[in-house]
Parts: structure tokens; sequence; C-alpha cells
């Protein structure tokens, strides 16, 4: 593999979940919003909002919320006279891209500034979160949380985690049969990895299985692939919740509203 400077701030990234109390200075800040605008775009269909007065997670100095936004977009287009007919879907995906790539342009800047990072998903399975956010910052409808990351001066050090082996991620003219050894062999570094670090071990962190089955895992051969099949083998099922949120942000997508218009 190349490696240079910014092959090197990716590949040494790492989600940051300790902080010191050092708050990044006003430069800084508007340095990885600006390199985070600077991503490429279907739309701008996105907002970044910023709290450095709320308690973070992580004791972060910085809490962003990266928001799809299609607010902005009907503002101009109302000022040159026109009205969005194009689907919600539709401009949820390509917002929801233009959100992620403007916040993963500001976590590699961040980085590269010497910050760490990271991500917090709970909006995109918690209709509440969203809601919260919402009233905390006043949003006009249009206008959809899609994560939030924090970020500061990292107070722990630690080897970046594991990805899948690249023939697993990187698939040329067609996408192979995978054997159950071949998903055994794309799992083995992942679990491999996580338990030499230690993570869950360290932490004790194990996700409760909840229909009372017995947990065959101890702390010490819990892994990853176990714990992301303990989320989504258990949680959110139902749409419900994420459907009655994003029309309250006013966005209607799904099938009642297909239905409603028959
Ligand atoms: C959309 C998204 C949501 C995430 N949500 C959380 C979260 O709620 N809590 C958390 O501690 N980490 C969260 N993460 C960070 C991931 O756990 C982390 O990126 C992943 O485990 C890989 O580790 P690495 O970033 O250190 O390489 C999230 C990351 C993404 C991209």
């Amino acid at each position: 593999m190349i490696r240079n400077e910014t092959i090197d701030a990716m590949m040494n990234r790492r989600s940051v979940r300790k902080y010191t109390k050092q708050a990044p200075s006003d430069d800084v800040v508007e340095t990885i919003v600006r390199a985070g605008q600077q991503a490429p775009f279907a739309s701008q269909m996105y907002s970044v909002l910023l709290s450095r007065k709320k308690k973070a997670p992580f004791g972060a100095p910085l809490w962003f919320v990266i928001c799809v936004d299609a607010y902005k977009l009907e503002r101009f287009m109302k000022v040159r006279g026109w009205d969005v007919v194009s689907n919600d879907l539709s401009l949820l995906l390509l917002g929801l891209q233009d959100a992620a790539y403007a916040a993963e342009n500001m976590v590699t800047a961040a980085e590269s500034l010497g910050l760490g990072s990271c991500y917090l998903g709970e909006g995109s399975m918690s209709g509440a979160r969203i809601a919260k956010i919402a009233k905390d910052y006043k949003l006009p409808r249009r206008v959809l949380p899609m994560v939030e990351l924090v970020m500061g001066y990292p107070d722990e050090e630690f080897a970046p985690r594991p990805r899948y082996p690249l023939p697993f991620a990187l698939f040329e003219d067609e996408y192979p049969e995978l054997s159950d050894d071949d998903v055994r062999a794309m799992m083995k570094p992942m679990d491999d990895g996580y338990l030499e670090q230690g993570y869950y071990s360290r932490q004790k962190v194990k996700i409760p299985i909840e229909d009372g089955r017995p947990d065959a895992f101890t702390f010490d051969d819990y892994s990853w692939t176990e714990h992301i099949s303990r989320k989504w083998g258990q949680w959110v099922p139902s749409s419900a919740d994420m459907l009655a949120a994003l029309r309250e942000r006013g966005f209607d997508i799904g099938p009642r509203s297909e239905l409603s218009e028959e």
C-alpha cells in the first residue's frame, strides 16, 4: 500500500472515546467545517450544527450534528420561482450522501490537525433523539439530524481497529459467490483484531441477549461479529418510529404516503 500524509491520516484514524479538556481554537473549528464543505455534493443538502456549551459524550469539547437539509434548497429555489417536485425518498438518499461526505471530510481534516472524533448514530434508531435535537436547535421542517459527531484532542492511545480483508471489500467486475468458509475468512481478522486489542474485555461491554437464551460468550471471547450480530439481530425491528420522526421533520416517505396519494 502506498503511504503519504493524507493516506496516513486516514489509516491512523480511530474513533476516540476519551478527550482532553483542551478547547480547539475557532480557527481549527472553522478549518474543519470549511474542509467538510469542500466534499463533493449533489445539492449541498446538509447543515452542520455545533455546540460547545453542552456536556458532550466522552468529554469532547465539540459536539456536531450533521443534518440533511432540504430547507435551504427549497428557500433558494423559491427565490428563483421554483418548487420541489422530486420525491422525498430520492431527496433524502441524496441528502444523506451530501451530509455524510461532508462529515467524513470533517473527520479527516480533524485527524490531520491532531484531533480525534467519534460518530454517534442514535438518531438513526430513535425518533425521540431526532425530536430532541430538532427542539434544542430550533430546526425548521425539512431539516433532519442524520448523525452526531464529537471531536477534540484525544486522551487515549490505541491501534487502529481492523477491517475486512480487501478481497471482501473490493469486488472487481462481478460480485463473488461467498461460501461459509469465505465468510469465516472475512470474520476472522475482525474478531482476532478486536480480541488481540481486548476492546470488549477491557470495557466489560457485551450487548445482552434479550430473549433469555443462555449467553455462550465471556468477555474474553465475545468479539466484533458477535457484537454486531447482537445489535442487528435484536434492535429496532419496526420502522414505524423512524417513519413518524421523518414525517415530523417534513420528509414523507414509505408506503403510507404512496397509498394516501392514490
Ligand atoms: C453512522 C455511525 C454511527 C456510529 N455510532 C456510534 C455510537 O453511537 N457510539 C459509538 O461509540 N461509536 C459509534 N460509531 C463509531 C463506530 O463504532 C466506529 O467507527 C467503528 O466501530 C470502527 O471503529 P474505528 O472508527 O475506530 O475504526 C458510529 C460510526 C458511524 C459511522
